[in-house]
């Protein structure tokens, strides 16, 4: 396979699925993963015949190892990641908001090894790939990583405290490869959504309690962002041409949220 190749952890449905459709759009070459096969297959399926379903646990070494073998016996390399494979309770006891104390190990840990080890794990393999490419874009682009944070990454909700922290943790983490590798042709840069809807949140406003379609974003227009203008910040992200000068930084897309003290309800 050749042309310009792209992998989307956490592609089968949310955000990660309206990235692999809008990349596969402008005639990229997607890596489509979920943890389940079934699912991978089904979401290449609905994508086309440029996406290639790929199995991929991020919280497990052994998934991580075999999967990028696959990429590298099917496509050698790849140009973009996009690393979104996430979670908001993981698998401990609570599947609720909770105060710190009330979470137990088994909750802080998955939401942990998959928010941040996960996103670790997948730029351990990610890097070296890259770094082989020759240059694609502007300013010797080899590579483009885009992570994924949340709103939680720079301020905090109550009640879902492991999940702030594993957020925080990927800033510092893009950060870091950032200085470590843009000298060599890479751009790496994170972004920061607010409320999405996505089968995610859905779930996660349900947990509480609430309807999600009656408890919009608290952002300035009281209103869910949507999947594809997250998207669409990818898209530019990822573009060859955008600036080498967006590297190592955070792109807020929360529609206002931390630009001053959370909008009231809407009335
Ligand atoms: N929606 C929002 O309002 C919002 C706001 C801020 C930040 N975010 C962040 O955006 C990310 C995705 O959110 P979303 O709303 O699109 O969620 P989503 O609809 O639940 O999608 C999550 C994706 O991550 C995958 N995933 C979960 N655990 C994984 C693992 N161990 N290995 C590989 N893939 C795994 C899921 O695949 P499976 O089918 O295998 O579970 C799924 O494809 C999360 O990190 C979330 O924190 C979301």
């Amino acid at each position: 396979m050749t042309g310009r190749l792209a992998l989307v952890t956490g592609a089968n449905r949310g955000i990660g699925f309206e990235v692999a459709r809008q990349l596969i759009e402008r005639e990229w070459s997607v890596w489509v993963t979920a943890r389940d096969p079934a699912k991978a297959e089904a979401a290449a399926e609905k994508l086309g015949r440029s996406a290639l379903p790929l199995a991929l646990d991020v919280t497990d070494s052994q998934s991580i190892e075999n999967a990028f073998c696959e990429v590298s016996a099917g496509s050698e390399t790849i140009h973009i990641a996009f690393n979104i494979a996430g979670v908001v309770f993981g698998r401990g006891s609570l599947t609720g908001n909770a105060p710190l104390a009330d979470v137990d190990l088994q909750g802080f840990d998955d939401v942990w090894s998959t928010n941040t080890r996960g996103m670790f794990s997948s730029m351990k393999e990610e890097i070296p790939v890259m770094l082989g490419n020759e240059a694609w874009g502007r300013y010797g682009l080899k590579g483009v990583i885009i992570n994924n944070a949340s709103v939680s990454a720079h301020g905090v909700f109550p009640g879902i405290g492991p999940y702030s922290v594993s957020k925080h943790g990927v800033l510092g983490l893009t950060r870091g490869a950032a200085l470590d590798y843009g000298k060599d042709g890479l751009r790496i840069v994170l972004i920061s959504p607010g409320g999405v809807d996505t089968p995610m949140r859905r779930a996660s406003i349900e947990a509480q309690g609430r309807d999600p379609d009656e408890n919009p974003a608290p952002n300035v227009q009281h209103r869910t962002n949507t999947s594809e203008e997250m998207a669409d910040v990818v898209m530019y992200l990822a573009s060859p041409n955008a600036p080498s000068s967006i590297h190592g930084t955070d792109i807020d897309v929360t529609m206002g949220m931390l630009t001053g003290p959370f909008a009231p309800p809407a009335a």
